[in-house]
């Protein structure tokens, strides 16, 4: 009702309608709402407040508080969780308490920021500090942000509320709507609700199938065991703007990547080429909207591994065939034989976080502790890493927190890189910790819902401590060092044990 009939975009569909992912979130009478399964005559008479409805007062101080503690990034999520924490605050909720505001964020997923800056911006909201006399340069801010993830982004106060234009919502008006139907046709409508319709598609899927690692450990020499083993599961990039593209017949592809984010899972995204072929066919502009369930189904995956080391280095690795993947793991473990394998699964990417080459750096920590003669144990010192961006990240793992040192040259901006270590750092932990997709023996993914990647909550995310070096060199990207720190990090302050997640 509110995008497609009254065409109110601030308010953002990253799951609909699965209502898990909470970007949809509005007010209805002061109370938080998931809109996508609200359905409209349960608020008949009632007043439904969106971000963008918010007084200016509010909108002036929540947008304020999410951009001095870097707290918004592709901003996606932010106008529903703002919607939440004003409701919230509305009704007399402390957010400076973190339980309370743990809670809240319960509702939602964000899957770039790693919490913790948002809940410092509540708490920023809550009891607003003296002005800062340091004054921030915008655009220095926004070259570290498009540093980071490769593409241009920027935070700004209309990202806060929503008044972004993201994929979906970049098409005229009078565009067509184009969705994949469970047949694979596209159909088409002059709404999504229409377009849905007419494909008689019912997304979100959950399943009782356990995840697990598609690629069996290698057997070790007769009579020997391997000193370090590795094996991963399949994992969702769950970035939380599904792929959207439009075009007009003839024309140039709007871009899916509307205000960076996606972490690389976009690069190559065939939504483009689809909307130019369909403006093509039909004659007339169309809009490729992916839902949910589309982009865990085409989107791509780490390739998956499953290794057996000896201490000095020898063994075998079995990757996922995916073009490079097979030279990055060369590159870092010299001595290891690496096998291609061809598995049953879901489309594989390079372009990933760190993929791999993490998984590498996991592999050769574990084995430069082994080589200096100490045990595999449950361990607490930290691991240094330097990417070939040439960013170092040195990570500590440890019951009080995750401790990080950076070095990427000219921070430029020390809030926005501060707000992607942490982004990273948090996506990380969890993928050690707690992220798989159930994926049968056939390669069916049957775990089609956002909720059910394993993505850590706020409650459950340790505090992430962060020191930027200062440095005059040039800005290089952090967030691949700092995720393999911190991945290394973690798998060793558990034991390195043999398969991910390790809870
Ligand atoms: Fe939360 Fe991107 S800022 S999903």
């Amino acid at each position: 009702m509110l995008r497609d009939h009254l065409g109110i975009e601030t308010v953002l569909d990253g799951c609909s309608p699965q209502g898990q992912c909470g970007c949809c979130t509005v007010l209805v009478d002061d109370a938080p709402r998931v809109a996508c399964v609200t359905p409209a005559r349960r608020v008949a008479g009632r007043h439904v407040t969106t971000a963008a409805g918010l007084s200016a007062a509010e909108q002036q101080r929540w947008s304020d508080a999410f951009l001095a503690c870097g707290a918004t990034q592709c901003g996606f999520c932010t106008p529903g969780i703002v919607c939440r924490f004003v409701g919230h605050e509305r009704r007399g909720a402390d957010l400076s308490d973190r339980t309370t505001v743990d809670k809240a964020l319960a509702a939602h997923l964000c899957r770039c920021t790693g919490w913790q800056t948002i809940r410092e911006a509540a708490a920023h909201a809550a009891a607003p500090p003296s002005p800062d006399a340091t004054e921030r340069d915008p655009d220095a801010a926004a070259r570290r942000a498009s540093i980071e993830t490769g593409g241009p982004q920027r935070s700004v106060a209309a990202s806060v509320l929503g008044g972004f234009d993201f994929g979906a919502d970049a098409a005229p008006p009078s565009t067509l709507t184009a969705i994949a139907g469970p047949d694979g046709n596209w159909h088409t409508a002059e709404s999504l609700t229409e377009a849905r319709r007419r494909a008689g598609k019912v997304q979100g899927r959950r399943t009782t199938l356990e995840p697990s690692p598609p690629i069996e450990i290698p057997e070790p020499p007769p009579g020997t065991q391997w000193a370090v083993q590795l094996a991963t599961c399949w994992t969702e990039p769950a970035y939380l703007e599904t792929d959207a593209a439009w075009c007009e017949p003839g024309g140039n592809p709007s871009d899916p990547l509307a205000n960076g984010g996606a972490f690389g899972g976009k690069t190559t995204s065939p939504v483009r080429d689809e909307a130019r072929q369909l403006a093509a066919d039909l004659d007339q502009p169309v809009r490729v909207l992916w839902s949910r369930e589309d982009t865990v189904r085409r989107g791509p995956k780490r390739p998956p591994l499953a290794a057996g080391l000896s201490t000095n280095g020898t063994g075998i690795v079995r990757i996922a065939r995916t073009p490079g993947a097979a030279d990055v793991l060369r590159s870092v473990l010299p001595h290891a034989e690496v096998v291609e394998v061809d598995t049953p699964g879901p489309p594989t990417s390079m372009n990933l976080r760190a993929a791999v080459w993490a998984e590498a750096q996991m592999l050769a920590a574990a084995l430069s502790r082994l080589q200096a003669g100490e045990l595999l144990e449950a361990t607490t010192a930290a691991v240094e890493v330097r990417s070939p961006e040439g960013a170092t990240a040195s990570a500590t793992v440890s019951p009080d927190g995750i401790e990080l040192h950076i070095d990427a040259g000219d921070p430029l901006d020390e809030v926005t890189l501060r707000s992607y270590v942490i982004g990273a750092s948090h996506m990380a932990w969890s993928w050690v910790t707690s992220e798989a997709l159930s994926v049968d023996a056939n390669g069916e993914i049957q775990d089609l819902t956002i909720r059910s990647f394993g993505i850590a909550r706020s409650a459950d995310t340790p505090h992430i401590d962060v020191t930027i070096k200062p440095s005059q060199q040039p800005p290089v990207q952090a967030g691949n060092a700092v995720f393999a720190a911190v991945a290394a990090a973690t798998w060793l302050s558990r034991g390195a044990p043999a398969q991910l997640p390790t809870s």
